[in-house]
């Protein structure tokens, strides 16, 4: 749900549980936004802060631990403040101890708002694959409150966009709308009733498919190739962006180039129209930027491609493509040498 006063949207879902029941898991990065923070848990309760921002099974573990420490049964509540990495863990904390407690998602990132909070994906990463340990274990709530968005760093609001216009590539109606948005201004109240029609567009794929046996897949646009970016530079990496210093690629910004070479794959596979792929290729470059990596060993970015978990069969490449905006192709397979290409491409811009 969109709300304005998340304490309002919150208290009626607490009085379902009692008071030493409910565990506040939150982002080290909100746990200095105070004001909002003490209006939504209350002087007393029960708070992790979590200080990791990778998606790690220590970090599960450590939430583990908390609920095991302050003796929650299965009748607790876990209420999961944070970016998509944190309400990703602890989505899965919550989906695996004690067989499953209730959890609410207070999602306070861009990307996490109109994505990671909602649909029931949750999981870790594990042996360097992206969210290779998970489980579908759907919040009974999310609260979306854009305020959060105000102390949100510049590279971390494009991240959610980048998502958002991935979202707009699978909705004829949206997409023209975010074209016309204003990066520039990064206007939070303009950018509200959009960030409601992304999660509209999400939530009714959801509902068809909860699972990930068909429909689902749409939303892995740009996935394929931007996860296997984000593995090859999950280790050892420095990344500048708008002035920040940052060990980690942003998913967003992986999603970003992502897409970029699954429109070049739609434009030779499927005669998709060259236009959105220029659109798409104007906004990296104006606000983005180029891969700051041009990730020379390209078996290696193949071989990870091979492990994605959305393959059918091992050692396939599988993607989603687009015919043309709003018509989404599903399990297309992409030979090695086709994947090559779209990466050569998206380095060459
Ligand atoms: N479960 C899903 O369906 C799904 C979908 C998309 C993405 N994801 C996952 O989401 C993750 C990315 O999420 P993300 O982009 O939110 O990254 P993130 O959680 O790492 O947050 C980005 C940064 O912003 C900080 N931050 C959070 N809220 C803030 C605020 N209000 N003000 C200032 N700083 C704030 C965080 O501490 C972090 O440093 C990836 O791991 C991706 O795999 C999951």
């Amino acid at each position: 749900m969109l709300c304005k006063d998340i304490h309002s949207a919150l208290s009626p879902i607490l009085a379902r549980y009692e008071s030493d029941q409910i565990c506040y898991v939150v982002d080290k990065n909100c746990a200095t936004l105070p004001t909002r923070l003490r209006l939504i848990q209350g002087e007393n309760s029960l708070l992790l802060v979590v200080q990791e921002s990778r998606k790690s099974l220590e970090t599960v573990q450590q939430i583990w631990d908390f609920l095991f420490e302050h003796d929650i049964t299965r009748h607790g509540l876990l209420v999961a403040i944070g970016g998509g990495v944190l309400t990703d863990m602890a989505g899965f904390a919550a989906a695996t101890y004690k067989r499953g407690i209730d959890h609410v998602n207070i999602p306070t990132t861009l990307l996490a708002m109109i994505d990671a909070s909602s649909g029931g994906k949750t999981g870790f990463n594990y042996h360097g694959l992206k969210n290779s340990i998970g489980a579908f274990y759907p919040p009974v709530e999310t609260i979306i409150c854009p305020a959060w968005l105000e102390s949100l760093p510049p590279h971390e609001f494009l991240s959610g966009y980048a998502e958002m216009l991935k979202t707009g590539l699978l909705n004829t109606k949206l997409w023209p709308q975010l074209l016309r948005y204003d990066l520039d201004t990064m206007d939070i109240p303009a950018l509200t009733p959009l960030i409601e029609q992304c999660v509209g567009v999400k939530e009714r794929i959801v509902a068809a498919d909860p699972k990930e046996e068909g429909l689902r897949k749409a939303l892995n646009l740009g996935h394929t190739f931007g996860h296997a970016l984000e593995e090859i530079l999950m280790d050892n990496s420095q990344f500048t962006m708008h002035n920040a210093q940052l060990a980690v690629l942003p998913h967003g910004y992986a999603v970003l180039y992502g897409l970029i070479a699954e429109l070049y794959l739609s434009v030779i596979k499927l005669h998709c129209s060259k236009e959105p792929l220029h659109q798409l290729t104007q906004i990296m470059l104006h606000y983005y930027g180029k891969p700051q990596c041009k990730c020379s060993d390209r078996d290696a970015l193949i071989r990870l491609m091979q492990q994605d978990k959305k393959n059918e069969r091992t050692a396939e490449i599988n993607c989603t493509l687009i015919r043309s905006v709003g018509s989404p192709v599903l399990n297309q397979t992409i030979t090695p040498e086709e994947a090559n290409e779209a990466w050569e491409y998206l380095f060459s811009l």
